[in-house]
């Protein structure tokens, strides 16, 4: 019987967990056992009890006894590259895994027959929605940004009617209208916000107003790139467009920033000058912190203070709600393991084009072609 081994999360910070109890039976349903490392769901509100009263599941006492016999291998971030010798040979791995900053790792597990299916590869096509994992976490990334910005924010964001007067909504500017941005205008408009957002594409206008926000119209052409992304602006671009955007910057109390454009750096939105010239107690988040971020003051991971505003470099957002982070997750794995799993073992089918976007190596080749072009210019 094939096992399916949940590991810890060793990143700092990381409180997310690959698999969750409400989902393990669908897991052994597939025909796998599973095998849980200690501690791995104690972060995410899932202690290793919840997982062990289940059929099917055994928690182990170290990764190592986890790892033993694992024929799949589940968790959210990569392992680091020295952890890629512990994977047993020909075992499968499922996670988040950006092939373009992972290459030592990619070629390791090339080496040591790994099959590796990345969630960051995972096609943008209603059949593939269901595991659909950066869209999952990108959602709750920007739901929790929206409520971080508000807590921090130092006035009440709906409008307050009061027997001593009437308080003005607050006004928040949502920068890229993709998957957090919708769900952060989503957040801001319950919360009772006046909200206006911005994207370079310009489909995203109608599902902004279907959510009763503003879309703001810039003098500017539109930047539709591949599969429903961006495509990455010239310097001239994002020059104009700062200067166009500035006023309703400096007007917003709250800006919520989640533009990017795949593989390439944030593009930059918002610049230290705008931000001087925004009102005292306004606050920024930037949701693209970890890429570079939107606003020329971000810091991954850090508060700044600039005069009276602060600018939020919020990288890691879906890890401040675990509980729903992980199961969303964990939704999105065992879809992918109804995709590959077939009578209790890994039988991947190429021909399918989930399958053949998302493996990054099997069989000891890299099959991800940009990847492989990467590896052999390096010269791994
Ligand atoms: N399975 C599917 O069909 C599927 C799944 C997920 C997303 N999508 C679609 O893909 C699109 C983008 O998804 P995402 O959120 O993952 O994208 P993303 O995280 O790559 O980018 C976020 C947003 O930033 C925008 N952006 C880039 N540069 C900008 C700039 N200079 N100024 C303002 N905005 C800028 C992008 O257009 C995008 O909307 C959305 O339309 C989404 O609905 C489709």
């Amino acid at each position: 019987m094939t096992v399916l081994a949940v590991l810890r999360e060793l990143r700092r910070g990381e409180r997310r967990v690959g698999m969750v109890p409400s989902e393990i039976p669908k897991v052994t349903g597939a025909g796998l056992d599973v095998v849980v490392e200690t501690g791995a769901g104690e972060r995410a509100g899932f202690p290793d009890e919840a997982y062990a009263d289940l059929d099917g599941v055994t928690v182990a006492a170290s990764r190592r006894e986890a790892l033993q016999s694992a024929g799949i291998v589940v968790c959210v971030s990569p392992p680091a590259v020295k952890e890629a010798d512990d994977l047993p040979e020909r075992a499968t791995l499922m996670c988040f895994l950006p092939p373009a900053t992972n290459l030592d790792l990619i070629g390791r597990l090339r080496d040591r027959g790994i099959t590796a299916f990345s969630f960051d590869l995972v096609p943008r096509s209603s059949r593939a929605q269901a595991m659909d994992a950066l869209s999952s976490q990108a959602s709750l990334a920007g739901y929790q940004g929206a409520l971080l910005a508000a807590e921090r924010l130092g006035r009440a964001v709906p409008m307050m009617m009061t027997a001593a007067g009437t308080i003005p909504p607050a006004r928040v500017l949502v920068m890229g209208a993709g998957v957090a941005g919708l769900q952060a205008i989503a957040t801001t408009r319950r919360l009772g916000a006046a909200v206006s957002a911005y994207d370079v594409r310009t489909e995203a206008a109608e599902e902004v107003r279907s959510l009763g926000a503003t879309f703001v119209e810039l003098a500017l052409e539109a930047q539709k790139g591949e599969g429903g992304y961006a495509a990455e602006q010239s310097k001239e671009f994002l020059a104009r467009q700062q200067e166009l955007i500035a006023d309703r910057v400096a007007q917003s109390d709250i800006v919520i920033t989640t533009a990017a454009v795949p593989g390439r750096p944030a593009p930059r939105l918002v610049s230290t000058a705008t931000v001087e010239r925004m009102r005292a107690g306004s606050v920024i988040v930037d949701l693209a912190a970890a890429s570079g971020g939107n606003c020329e003051l971000t810091v991954d991971g850090e508060d700044v203070e600039h005069g009276a505003v602060v600018v939020i470099g919020a990288g890691d957002l879906p890890s401040q709600v675990a509980t729903t982070a992980s199961t969303l997750y964990a939704r999105n794995v065992t879809n992918l393991i109804a995709l590959v799993v077939h009578d209790g073992e890994v039988r991947p089918d190429f021909d399918d084009d989930i399958v053949a976007a998302t493996c990054v190596t099997a069989g000891g080749v890299v099959r991800h072609a940009p990847t492989l072009q990467l590896l052999e210019g390096g010269g791994t």
